[in-house]
C-alpha cells in the first residue's frame, strides 16, 4: 500500500537544473520577507502600550462603584448604564470612541461557553465589553495575545488552572486577570455578568470569537451583527487615531 504513491510516474513536473537556482532564490526571498514580517511584529509588540486609552485599575474601581450604587446585587442594566455614563463623562470623544447603544447585545459562543455581550469599546489594541448570562455557562477561556481583566459585576466566576486543583472563585467586585498566553477552564457560575477589558492584539483574538459560530451554531445573524458592531467600533477608533 505504501509503495503505490512512489510508483506513480513523475511525468508532469520535470524540473531541469536551470530552474533549481531560481527556486532557491525564490525561497531565500520568501524567508527574508517572513523574517522581516516577524521583526515588524515584534517591533509593533514593543510599542503597543502607547495606544492604550483605558487602564485596568480605574476600570476595576468603576466596576466596584457601579456595584455599590446598584439598588440590588443583580441590577445588571443599572450597572451597565452607570459604567457607560461614567466613561462618557471621564473620556472626551476625541480620546476614545464609545458605543452608547446598550441595546446592541449579541450572543457570543466561544470556547464552548455561551453568553451575550455588549461591545462598549473596540480598537486594534483594546476592547471593553459586558459579557455574561443569567443562566450560567462553562468553557475554555481561549489562548490569547492580549491581557484579559474580567471584572465581575453580578454573580460569581469560577476558574480551574492545573496543576492547582483547587477552584478559583471570583465574586462580584473582584477582578480575574488572565495574562497573555495563559488559559484556564472557567465557569460563569449560575447567573454572572462581567465588565471585560482586554489589551493587546485584539484582531488575533477574533478567530476564537468566531470559530464556534462557523463550526457549530451557524447562527449567521449573530455573526453578522458581531462583525458589524466590532468592525464599526474599531473603525471609529482608527478614525480618531486611537488605534
Ligand atoms: C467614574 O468612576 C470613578 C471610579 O469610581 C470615579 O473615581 C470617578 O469620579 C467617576 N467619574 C465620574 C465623572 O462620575
Ligand atoms: C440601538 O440598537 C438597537 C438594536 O440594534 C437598534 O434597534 C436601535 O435603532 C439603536 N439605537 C440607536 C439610537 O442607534
Amino acid at each position: 500500500m505504501a509503495g503505490t504513491k512512489a510508483k506513480k510516474p513523475s511525468g508532469t513536473s520535470s524540473s531541469p537544473s536551470t530552474s533549481s537556482g531560481s527556486c532557491i532564490t525564490k525561497w531565500i526571498s520568501r524567508l527574508a520577507v517572513f523574517f522581516l514580517f516577524l521583526a515588524g511584529c515584534s517591533w509593533l509588540d514593543t510599542i503597543k502600550d502607547r495606544f492604550y486609552v483605558l487602564d485596568p485599575q480605574s476600570l476595576h474601581e468603576l466596576a466596584q462603584a457601579a456595584i455599590a450604587a446598584a439598588p440590588t446585587p443583580t441590577s445588571t442594566s443599572f450597572m451597565v448604564d452607570y459604567i457607560i455614563s461614567n466613561l462618557t463623562a471621564t473620556y472626551p470623544s476625541s480620546t476614545i470612541a464609545l458605543n452608547h447603544n446598550s441595546s446592541e447585545w449579541v450572543f457570543n459562543n466561544a470556547g464552548g461557553a455561551m453568553g451575550a455581550m455588549y461591545i462598549i469599546h473596540a480598537s486594534i489594541t483594546e476592547y471593553l465589553i459586558i459579557f455574561g448570562t443569567p443562566l450560567g455557562t462553562e468553557g475554555h477561556t481561549g489562548l490569547h495575545t492580549a491581557d484579559d481583566y474580567f471584572n465581575i459585576l453580578v454573580g460569581e466566576q469560577w476558574a480551574f488552572n492545573p496543576p492547582n486543583l483547587e477552584k478559583e472563585v471570583y465574586p462580584a467586585g473582584s477582578v480575574h486577570h488572565l495574562s497573555r498566553g495563559s488559559m484556564k477552564q472557567y465557569k460563569m457560575h449560575e447567573g454572572c455578568f462581567a465588565l471585560e477589558y482586554a489589551r493587546g492584539w485584539i484582531p488575533l483574538m477574533l478567530p476564537f470569537g468566531f470559530a464556534d459560530a462557523l463550526t457549530s451554531t451557524l447562527d449567521y445573524k449573530t455573526l453578522y451583527y458581531t462583525v458589524i458592531y466590532t468592525g464599526r467600533e474599531i473603525i471609529r477608533n482608527l478614525l480618531i487615531f486611537k488605534i
